[in-house]
């Protein structure tokens, strides 16, 4: 049932990308207020959140094999200025842009699929509730655009 309901988000989110910037980075959504980062825990949730996740990507079968050479404690602190920041929270994260960051990997919608997954699961090992899992995987599904290049 929630993987129907993240295949769902995914592919409303490919409905709009129907614009003439297409081909560019695409500016990433950011929360109106702070609401959803504070649902989130706040730094320390997200820290504990990130953890957990980047030890998730490494370990699993489909896609642990593409992070093999990171580090985990510099992509989960990556991972949470961009999740602090796009959810309204106090930092900025100065890492590459979406595109930048993944050209020339090869990520297929199978893999971003299976990440958005290795999430949901990492959320759920949080308690995260589903109604804030969802939020933010909607703030995250259109950054399918930049970071998926291969079939
Ligand atoms: C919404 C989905 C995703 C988000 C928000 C995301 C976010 C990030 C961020 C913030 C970085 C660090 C960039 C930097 O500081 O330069 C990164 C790097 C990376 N991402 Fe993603 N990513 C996503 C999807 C994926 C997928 C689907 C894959 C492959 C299955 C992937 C593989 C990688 C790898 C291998 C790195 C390099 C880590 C390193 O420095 O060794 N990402 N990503």
């Amino acid at each position: 049932m929630k993987t129907l309901a993240i295949a769902a988000l995914v592919a409303l989110s490919s409905l709009a990308t129907f614009n003439t910037h297409a081909q560019t980075a695409a500016p990433a959504a950011v929360a109106k207020n702070d609401a959803l980062y504070q649902a989130l825990g706040g730094k320390p949730g997200l820290q504990a959140l990130m953890d957990v996740f980047v030890a998730g990507l490494k370990a699993d079968k489909r896609i642990g094999e593409q992070f093999k050479d990171t580090k985990s404690s510099f992509l989960a602190s990556q991972l949470v200025d961009q999740v602090c920041m796009v959810t309204g929270g106090p930092c900025k994260y100065d890492g590459a842009d979406m595109k930048t960051a993944h050209a020339d990997m090869g990520i297929t919608r199978a893999n971003f699929n299976a990440l958005v997954e290795v999430l949901q699961v990492s959320m759920d090992a949080r308690n995260i509730p589903f109604s804030t899992q969802n939020q933010l995987l909607a703030l995250l599904a259109p950054m399918h655009r930049d970071i998926v290049t291969a079939k």
